[in-house]
């Protein structure tokens, strides 16, 4: 182990990092919705109101704070209407997106919301701009949050819902650089202005609107965009950016067989993802000290498993992928003054998911469990760390992060993605004595180790031992492991 000095300052508070920077995504999208968390009421598989109550479970666990729906580029193509009512008579589309398959609507506006409740998560809708209407998306916001008499209020009671729900997060389209209608900044950015205009605030309920941002680099679409809509009730805009290993989205690579130098490949378009935040905040902050950035879809993106449908985008998820979750989560907690939310791709069987089904059968992936593991910086404030690191061919082989919640517990959480080299810290906390710490480890002897539904437990965080020492902790970092402490 090589030793190494960290400081923690619980004296320099940075910046709030909202719960919802620990938010989830899913998509109508290969069996990310149906199957995955939606079997319907009259499944064998137990469920409440037809969604999977193991899902359920794992959702709170984490505290899901946050989840988007229905895309993606499904969103954009998505009509509400379709998806309300009695089940027996929803029309039946084809999902041209993703497999061509067939989509029924059993699960719609109703089911989302009602399923957000049950989690205890706030519900983000992304709005069809791509093939839409300015009506069909006024409609739905009505239908949802007005709670007097008019014609969408009365639709949503006769199906079943008196009171309306509350509806924060609406983002006004979806890629709508690509998939969302392949447009230019100049032309989304009006589209943008009015649809907004007529997604109105009724019965008490807010909406925060988001942008459609950026695609990775596009530092052009962020600029002309913000020329455009800065003063339209913009609270934030997207930024979208998965991890590709090869760089070649003909040829992405394996989610369990990859070399070491994919592997490196991997962690370095991982921390790419700082330089774009960076970037993007240089640009947003010439135009509002207020707009804020949504990184509403990140993670791995992988060729899929031999033999699934292309279309469904289901990869397995190792060692590798928790490391890229925690590089991630600890990069969005350091630049918590700009990211407001960031929402992984996706919840369940699609990208880099956090639960894996098959039937009956759950499993929960690396990923998911540093999501357990970090939880706790949820709604805290982000404080000044330091920790030294190699700068050698494992370029920052260590990514960290610490917050201090409102009942004063420190959580600090610490990534260590080189292959070989342990880490032995030696970390002072200024201005707290620790005097309980509860650390847990997440490693396996293979970065490549993953859980099956024959072994579900192959890597499952464990207890850990942290000393005390005059001015703070030390701990070991092995090679690829992910470290929380929670001090009190
Ligand atoms: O997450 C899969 C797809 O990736 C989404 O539908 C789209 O927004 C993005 O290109």
């Amino acid at each position: 182990m090589k030793k190494i000095k960290a400081v923690v300052n619980t004296l320099d508070r940075k910046s709030h990092i909202n719960r919802e920077v620990y938010g989830h995504f899913s998509e109508h999208l290969g069996r990310c919705i149906y199957n995955g968390i939606y079997v319907g009421e009259n499944s064998p598989i137990p469920n409440t109101n037809g969604v999977r109550n193991d899902v359920l479970d794992a959702f709170r666990q984490i505290r899901m704070p946050v989840l988007r729906w229905p895309g993606g580029c499904f969103a954009d193509e998505y009509h509400w209407r379709d998806g309300i009512g009695d089940k027996s008579t929803r029309k039946k589309m084809i999902n041209t997106h993703w497999g061509g398959v067939t989509e029924d609507n059993s699960f719609g506006t109703h089911e989302f919301f009602d399923m957000c409740e049950q989690i205890g998560c706030e519900p983000y809708l992304a709005g069809n701009l791509g093939s839409g209407t300015v009506e069909e998306l006024a409609d739905w916001i009505e239908y949802i949050t007005f709670d007097g008499v008019s014609p969408n209020a009365e639709l949503r009671r006769k199906n079943g819902r008196e009171k309306p729900w509350k509806l924060k997060y609406l983002g006004i389209g979806n890629e709508n650089w690509g998939c969302g209608g392949n447009m230019r900044p100049e032309h989304y950015a009006d589209l943008y202005r009015q649809y907004q205009t007529y997604c109105r605030n009724f019965s008490g309920n807010e909406l925060f609107k988001i942008a459609c941002g950026p695609n990775a680099d596009d530092y052009n679409w962020t600029k002309t965009l913000l020329d455009i809509v800065k003063d339209w009730h913009t609270k934030a805009i997207s930024l979208h950016y998965y991890t590709v290993p090869t760089g070649n989205w003909d040829k992405k690579g394996s989610a369990t067989e990859f070399s070491d130098e994919e592997y490196y490949s991997t962690i370095a378009k991982t921390r790419y993802i700082e330089e774009l935040i960076v970037k993007h905040q240089a640009i947003i902050s010439q135009y509002s000290d207020n707009i804020k950035l949504i990184v509403d879809e990140w993670g791995c993106w992988y060729d899929v498993e031999e033999g699934t449908n292309p279309g469904f985008l289901y990869q397995q998820n190792t060692m590798r992928d928790a490391l890229v979750a925690a590089v991630n989560l600890n990069i969005f907690n350091n630049h918590s003054d700009i990211v407001y939310m960031a929402n992984l791709a996706q919840a369940v069987n699609v990208l880099q998911s956090l639960l894996l089904t098959e039937g009956e059968k759950l499993v929960k992936t690396p990923t998911f469990h540093v999501f357990d593991m970090f939880k706790t910086h949820q709604d805290s404030e982000l404080l000044y760390s330091f920790c030294e690191n190699d700068a050698d061919a494992n370029a920052q082989a260590i990514s960290h992060s610490a917050s201090i919640a409102k009942d004063g517990s420190l959580t600090l959480t610490y990534a260590n993605t080189s292959l070989d080299t342990g880490y032995s810290i030696e970390c002072e906390l200024i201005g707290k004595k620790a005097q309980k710490a509860q650390a847990r480890i997440l490693t396996s002897d293979n970065v490549r180790a993953h859980n099956t539904f024959d072994a579900p437990e192959t890597v499952l965080p464990k207890e850990y031992a942290v000393q005390s020492t005059g001015s703070g902790i030390s701990f070991d970092l092995p090679a690829h492991s992910v470290v929380s402490i929670v001090i009190s």
